[in-house]
């Protein structure tokens, strides 16, 4: 099969409470439980490729979800699955790849590097505020700006939100 040469679309996937925070180092976990959410999280990435950071993929058991093939950002090398040591090596081979659209899956380090580099973000904002010290870049000063929202969903513990980049008015 030929390959497209052509970037996919590079969607950040997360889920932050009101203070950024996503995640807590030294459980290496989500500090909530929504199961709406991770329902969310399967409907929307299923059959799709999963971009993310090794102690991420730890923490989803070491190996790839169920029909969402895991390339992993790491130092390292990983049994199994295809390793990147740096994203720019992950874009490289994205770039020739017959994916149309990938999806980043944290943590904190891989959702600094690859924001810039995002198309779109779908984000669920958790109401309650959680402990944890894994954070997710500040990105809210952009709305209106360089995001635009496209697309909320609410639920009583949450609200999941999509922006795109905005490419201004186009003519
Ligand atoms: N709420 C959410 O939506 C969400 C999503 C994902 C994760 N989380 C949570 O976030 C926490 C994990 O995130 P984390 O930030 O601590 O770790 P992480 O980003 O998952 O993994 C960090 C490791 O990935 C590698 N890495 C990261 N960025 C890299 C880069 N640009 N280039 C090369 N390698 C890179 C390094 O691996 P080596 O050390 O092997 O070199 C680094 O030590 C957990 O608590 C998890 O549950 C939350």
């Amino acid at each position: 099969m030929s390959s497209p040469d052509k970037s996919p679309i590079y969607t950040i996937i997360v889920a932050h409470d009101p203070d950024l925070v996503i995640g807590d180092s030294a459980a290496q976990d989500l500090p909530w439980h929504y199961p709406e959410d991770l329902k969310h999280f399967k409907r929307t990435t299923m059959g799709q490729p999963l971009l993310m950071g090794r102690i991420t993929f730890e923490s989803i058991g070491g190996k790839p979800l169920p029909n969402r093939p895991c390339y992993i950002l790491t130092s390292g090398k990983l049994e199994g699955v295809r390793c990147f040591s740096d994203h720019r090596q992950a874009m490289d081979y994205f770039y020739t790849s017959r994916y149309q659209r990938v999806f980043v899956a944290g943590g904190a380090g891989v959702y600094k590097t690859m924001l810039p580099h995002a198309d779109e973000m779908i984000i669920t904002e958790i109401k309650k505020r959680y402990e944890g010290d894994v954070r997710f870049p500040e990105y809210r000063h952009d709305i209106g700006t360089v995001w635009k929202e496209t697309d909320r969903t609410e639920h009583p513990d949450f609200v999941i939100k999509t922006y795109i980049r905005d490419q201004g008015d186009e003519v």
